[in-house]
């Protein structure tokens, strides 16, 4: 059994082996035997998750009897999201018969609720819950699951069918979730330095959430949301947005990120004031910058990139070599108070922006990976 999995950048360690969770699918094959012996039940699986669980289960089932699927979902990504909904319905005669509902695993209890529905109206003759797995913590208690295999604290859990974003179903073993510490990274560069590129690799590779405050600033006043008409406000009047409204803006982001392990901020801070500003609000949520990461490159090298990509894009501010350079100057008068602010808590590192995509990521998850 592998000490550990990742999926979709999260890590998940080695929690119940192979065998352990075929002793478990065994019992309940047992007792639900000793049970039913001289009944043919129908076996009702729920999809997806409890595919293998029905697949094994019905290997250990020594009588005769009859199996069903029906397909229901609650979970997006790593919380019960209280919506089930029911995709797939139950096709089978199902009056006078016992039916035996077979889940993978119960949590708040809301899937099962939904199976209930299903059934009230059926006439079937009884109805049974058999789960693999049972979070007795958070369960809701309102049906009783008469057969279960293991007993799980609240932990969220990949493997043996069970999934995190529809990866992970595959595995033979179950894992669960390490709660890894927060990374809040600032991310540095002059224009054409790879930011957006890298920032695309390490957010996938440590679970971040990418804020970059450009599109931040858009998509709000693209959206008339109240933070987008006051940054208009202040535009209108040919006025510098405050930076309390942009620090709104990134606590509205934070906020609704609440599966991200940690934050890229990309375009902020800006100055030494809005350093402090960040610093400040983050410490309202107990979080704080750990690094901030200058991708540094040759200022010859990235007008040439740059002219490159206004070729292409059209963007008539990548398309003049003096405009570039006025763009340069600007950040090398604003980010040189940031380098020594930065400097001075211990966390500005810089990277060499120059070579492969692959070895820049390299180099900076090397930063990272330190931390
Ligand atoms: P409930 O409706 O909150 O009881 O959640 C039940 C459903 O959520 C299960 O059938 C699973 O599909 C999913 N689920 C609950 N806990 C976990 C977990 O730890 N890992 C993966 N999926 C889970
Ligand atoms: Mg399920």
């Amino acid at each position: 059994m592998k000490d550990s999995v990742t999926l979709h950048g999260k890590k998940f360690t080695a929690f119940l082996s192979e065998k352990e969770i075929l002793l478990a699918v065994q019992k309940i094959a047992d007792d639900i035997a000793r049970d039913y012996k001289d009944e043919v039940p129908i076996f009702v699986g729920v999809l997806n998750g409890a595919f293998m669980f029905a697949s094994d289960f019905l290997k250990c089932y020594p009588y005769p009897c009859e199996v069903s699927f029906v397909k229901l979902s609650s979970y997006r990504g790593l919380t019960s999201t209280g919506i089930v909904e029911t995709l797939l319905d139950l096709p089978e005669q199902v009056e006078g018969r016992h039916v035996i509902i077979l889940e993978d695993i119960v949590d708040t209890g809301r899937t099962l609720q939904e199976l209930v529905h299903m059934f009230a109206n059926k006439n079937v003759k009884d109805f049974k819950i058999a789960s693999l797995f049972y979070k007795s913590e958070i369960y809701n208690g309102e049906y009783p699951i008469d057969y279960f295999g293991i007993e799980i604290p609240d932990k969220f859990i990949v493997g043996y069918g069970l999934d995190y974003r529809e990866q992970g179903r595959n595995l033979r073993n179950v894992y669960q979730l390490k709660k890894q510490p927060m990374i809040n990274l600032v991310l540095f560069g002059k224009p054409g330095a790879g930011k957006g590129t890298q920032a695309a690799f390490l957010k996938e590779r440590y679970g971040l959430k990418h804020i970059s405050t450009g599109d931040v600033f858009r998509y709000n006043i693209k959206n008339g949301t109240e933070l987008g008409k006051l940054a208009q406000s202040y535009m209108d009047k040919g006025d510098l947005v405050p930076d309390e409204v942009t620090i709104r803006m990134l606590q509205d982001e934070v906020e609704k990120a609440t599966e991200a392990s940690g934050f890229i901020f990309d375009g902020f801070p800006r100055t030494t004031a809005q350093a402090e500003a960040l610093d400040n609000f983050l410490e309202s949520k107990e979080m704080s910058i750990d690094a901030t990461i200058a991708l540094e490159a040759d200022d010859e090298v990235l007008i040439e990139r740059l002219l490159e990509r206004g070729k292409v894009s059209g963007r008539a501010d990548d398309q003049d070599a003096g405009k570039i350079r006025n763009r340069f100057e600007e950040y090398n008068a604003k980010t040189a108070p940031l380098k020594a602010y930065y400097q001075q808590q211990g966390k500005f590192h810089s990277v060499n922006g120059i070579g492969e995509i692959q070895e820049i990521t390299r180099r900076l998850s090397a930063v990272i990976d330190q931390l």
